[in-house]
Formats: C-alpha cells, structure tokens, sequence
C-alpha cells in the first residue's frame, strides 16, 4: 500500500507509538496478536490510540436550526404531510416520498429518477437522511438552505412540474391545510411556508446514533477491531477523510473523483471550467440504506465503490489531486467497508400521515 506523508499508517503502528509514551509498566498493553483479535477487551485496552483516533473525526453535534423557522411540532407535522402529498406535483401522481423512499434509505433504488410523466432525471436521487447537516444541497450544491432547496423539486419540469402559485390556491383550497398553515405558521398557505415546513420535517430525518457516534463519545467498546481498523484506513492511508471530513463525513466542499459522465456538476452553477464534474461531497450517515452510489448511480455496491477509490478513480480532465491509486490489500477493504456499515446505523423510521380530504 501506497503510504501518505504525514498520515498514520497503520492501527499497530500508532498503537506503538502510543504505548511507547504510555504506562510501559503495565502488563495488560496490548501485544500485535491482541490488535487482530476479535474486539475482546477492547474497551480496556490502548485507551489512548483511541483517543488519537476518535480526534481525527468530528461529532455529529448540533444541527444548526434557522431563527426564522424553529422546529415545532406543527411545522413537522405539516411539513410530513406534505412530503407524501402527491398533490404536490403538477398531476397529483408524485410526492418527495415517491422518490426519497423511507424503506430505501430514502433514496429510490435506481441509477437515476424517473420523474413526470416517467421522464427519466440526469441524476441519482441523493438521501435526504442529515441533509440538514450540510450548508450545500444537491450534487452541485446549487441550493444553501432546505428551504431554498425543497421548492426545486416541485417546481422541475422534470420531477414534480409543479406550478408554486398553482400549488398555493390548490393547498388553499384543502380545509386541512389550511388549518394546518395556521397552526404552524399562524399565517396562509404561501410558497415560503411551503418551503420552510418541508425543511423542518426533513431536520428530523436524521442518524446520528451509530456504532461510531458511541466511540466518538468514548465507549471505545462500540466498535470491533476491523471497524476500528477501517475507520483509521479511512482517516489515513485511504485518505477519505480528506473530503469525507468533518461533523457528517462531508467538508461541504466540492471536488472531482474522476468520473467522466457528461454531467458538468458544479459548473452548472459557477461557469468556471475547473468545476466540470465537481460535485459535493456526500455525507456518509446511513451510506448502507441506500444504493446505487455517485451522482449518476453508477456504482452499485459499496464494494464497487470502496474498488473505485482503489483504483485512484476513473480519468476526467479535472480529477482531484486528493485522488490516488491505494492498492488496498483484500482485507483492508473488508475493513473500509465494515467502517461505512458501522456509519450505517438505522434508517429513520416515519409513520405515514393521513393526508388531508380535498
Ligand atoms: C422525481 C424524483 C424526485 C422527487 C419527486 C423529489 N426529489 Fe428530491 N431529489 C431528487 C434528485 C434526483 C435529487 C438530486 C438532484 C440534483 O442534485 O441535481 C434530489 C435532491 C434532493 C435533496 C438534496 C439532498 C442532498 O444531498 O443535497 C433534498 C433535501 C430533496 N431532494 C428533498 C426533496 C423534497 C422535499 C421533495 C418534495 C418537495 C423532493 N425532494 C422530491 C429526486 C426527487
Ligand atoms: C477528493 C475528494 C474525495 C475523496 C478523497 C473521497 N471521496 Fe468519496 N466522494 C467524494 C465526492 C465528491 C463524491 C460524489 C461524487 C460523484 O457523485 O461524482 C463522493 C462519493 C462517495 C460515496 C457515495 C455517496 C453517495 O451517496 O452516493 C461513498 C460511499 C464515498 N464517497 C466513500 C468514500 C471513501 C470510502 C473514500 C476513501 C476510500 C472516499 N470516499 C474518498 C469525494 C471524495
């Protein structure tokens, strides 16, 4: 394996260096042997090469709430009727929900949406999972906000062709919603209030209680020897962490991994030629709900994936320096993915609401 100056390389190497400005006297340090053996005792041993490693990642903490729309529950209440309310779409027959499905990890299991009138999108459907993490929104990033966001869908000719001035005198028309406006906003039924309930519902589609939240909390039990290992790949050697950082496993940035798919991504939004096929960072929470990967669904297992950055990525004129080849060793990989599945943890769970009678 390639190394990286400066990164760790390896769990037994920094577990040594550790130990060496530990307690050498004490005689339960762990020997090369117990490193590979199955998590036993784990939360005992090298405390502090977990400490060093639980450093190199982020909390998921506090998601920011906007002042001008605080999470109540009638502004959830509203905005999850909403999101399975088919009437949202220019010929009632799609809601969020038909694309960003709950028992699909909120993805919609294909390489890309089928949208109006089964017009087939350009793009994967991301999940909507911690997406009040990020400070960008879309594959570009073209949205900063989930309020700014959540209009989009409805209004694209090619998801949900929906009118917003329409959709406002048809919501309008609904007593339910109507009361539920009120409720919520103490106000009409307008675009704004719209966008702002979808946004508050979304808020609360979130994991953020994994096998890697406890370590990061300090149960360093939570995690096995292999996750531990892949959680240090990915912070080290397979150089992840260098795109997949902070709180969500997303430095809400934008970079280029080399896939050559016609789709110009952020340039879209920026016109600048070095943002061709730059995309924004996924975050990772929940990665193993939903399938296929990347913003064009190519890959379809996180195997295929973790065998993309393997290989340094595909070519594309603009591919991020940050992308190199890694030759993993076969178990290495295992690690890598049994670290995304320990990012996994459950996917949220929502009862479907009744929607209101026209
Ligand atoms: C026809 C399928 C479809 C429908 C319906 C749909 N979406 Fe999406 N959604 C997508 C696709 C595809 C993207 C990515 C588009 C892009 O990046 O250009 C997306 C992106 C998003 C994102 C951004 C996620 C991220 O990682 O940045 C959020 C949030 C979201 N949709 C919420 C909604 C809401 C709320 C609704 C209903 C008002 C909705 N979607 C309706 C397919 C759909
Ligand atoms: C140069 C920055 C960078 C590096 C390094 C990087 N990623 Fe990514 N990652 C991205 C971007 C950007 C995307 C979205 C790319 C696209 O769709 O074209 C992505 C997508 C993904 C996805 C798919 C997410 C989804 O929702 O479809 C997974 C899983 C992933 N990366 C895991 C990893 C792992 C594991 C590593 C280390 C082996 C890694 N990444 C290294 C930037 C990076």
């Amino acid at each position: 394996m390639k190394k990286k100056a400066g990164l760790i390389t390896s769990f037994a190497v920094i577990t040594t260096l550790l130990i060496a400005c530990g307690d050498t006297e004490d005689a339960s340090l762990p020997t090369e042997e117990a490193d590979g053996a199955e998590n036993n005792g784990a939360e005992t041993v090298h405390d502090d090469s977990y400490e060093e490693l639980a450093s190199m990642y982020q909390p998921l903490g506090n998601m920011e709430i906007p002042e001008d729309n605080p999470m109540t529950d009638e502004t959830i209440e509203l905005g999850k009727t909403m999101f399975f309310d088919p009437r949202l779409s220019g010929d009632d027959s799609l809601s969020c929900a038909s694309c960003h499905i709950p028992a699909l990890g909120y993805g919609d299991g294909k390489p890309v949406f089928e949208g109006f009138e089964g017009v087939e999108g350009p793009r994967n459907t991301p999940t909507i999972i911690n997406s009040g993490y990020y400070t960008s929104l879309f594959w570009d990033g073209r949205a900063d906000s989930l309020e700014a966001q959540a209009l989009g869908p409805i209004e694209s000719p090619i998801e949900m062709n929906q009118d917003l001035d329409e959709l406002v005198v048809q919501l309008a028309a609904i007593d339910g919603y109507v009361d539920m406006f009120e409720e919520a906003f103490d106000d009409e039924v307008t675009v704004e209030n719209i966008g702002k309930a979808l946004a508050a519902f979304q808020r609360t589609i979130v994991i953020d209680d994994t096998p890697f939240d406890h370590f990061l909390a300090g149960d360093y039990s939570a995690l096995t020897e292999e996750e531990l290992k892949g959680m240090e790949l990915f912070a080290g050697d397979a150089g992840c962490i260098s795109c997949h950082s902070g709180p969500n496993l997303s430095d809400d940035s934008f970079h280029n991994i080399g896939m050559e798919t016609g789709d110009e991504g952020r340039y879209e939004v920026t016109g600048d030629e070095a943002d061709k096929g730059v995309f924004r960072t996924p975050g990772l929470y929940g990665i193993a709900h939903r399938s296929p990967y990347m913003h064009n669904g190519s890959l379809e297992t996180l195997e295929e994936v973790i065998d993309y950055y393997d290989h340094g990525g595909d070519d594309h004129p603009n591919k991020s320096a940050l992308m190199e080849e890694l030759n993993l060793t076969e178990e290495e990989k295992e690690a890598l993915h049994a670290f995304l599945m320990a990012l996994s943890g459950e996917s949220p769970h929502v009862d479907v609401p009744a929607l209101p009678e026209d």
